[in-house]
């Protein structure tokens, strides 16, 4: 019998029995903020939890088992992955919802799998728990730029994204890390959707290249 998606939830709260109390309460703080903009964007609030709750289910994992389990699931592992494993924690974990405890809501499944890096094209689920991630209340407080994007997520989910993206490259080049080749091409798409649009609201053709 197909689980239902509150028993999906459910399952998966079970499983965080296991995990360290400081995750359990991380996963706790994305979720108010999930539903917050689930709220504001008439999302199914079930279907933002299981996502919510599902995203981190393998964060606290060791490097060599992040490995190992992403061997096991058929993962591509790139290099970027090898240097820092963690990367690895949203896609392992949208393999195991779907294959153990039987998630079959793609968008969910897309919103676990690229909550760390992004994607070109992104459903609402995934932005929101993409984003909810970024700045809920612990990192707003360390981070407070993550204030700003939090207001803008409440206006555009897509501006948001693209303030956060241009953080993280910041980030990333004030410390000499290399940027993921998969965030680097979502965030490529992302600056041109943007570009593109700002043409059309201006009646200009869109940028073409490059
Ligand atoms: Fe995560
Ligand atoms: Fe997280």
């Amino acid at each position: 019998m197909v689980a239902s998606v509150r028993e999906q939830i459910a399952a998966i709260q079970a499983e965080f029995k296991s995990r360290p109390e400081g995750l359990v309460r991380h996963v706790q703080r994305v979720l108010v903020e999930a539903l917050d903009l689930a709220d504001r964007y008439d999302l199914d609030c079930d279907r933002v939890t299981l996502a919510a709750w599902g995203h981190d289910l393998f964060r606290s994992f060791a490097p060599d088992q992040q490995i190992r389990l992403a061997t096991e699931a058929g993962l591509s592992i790139e290099a970027a992955d090898r240097a820092d494993p963690v990367l690895l924690h949203g896609p392992i974990a949208a393999v195991t919802l779907r294959q153990r405890f039987g998630v079959i809501d793609d968008e969910a499944l897309s919103a676990v799998r690229d909550h760390t890096l992004g994607a070109a094209h992104m459903p609402m689920i995934a932005k929101v728990i993409l984003l909810a991630d970024k700045f809920e209340k612990r990192k707003r407080d360390r981070t407070p730029v993550m204030k700003e994007i939090r207001r803008l997520a409440w206006r555009d989910l897509d501006m948001a994204l693209l303030c956060w993206a241009d953080w993280k490259w910041i980030e990333e080049r004030e410390h000499g890390w290399q940027s993921h080749p998969a965030h680097w091409q979502a965030r490529t798409t992302w600056v041109a959707e943007h570009h593109a649009e700002l043409a059309m609201q201006l009646g200009e053709d869109p940028p073409t290249g490059s």
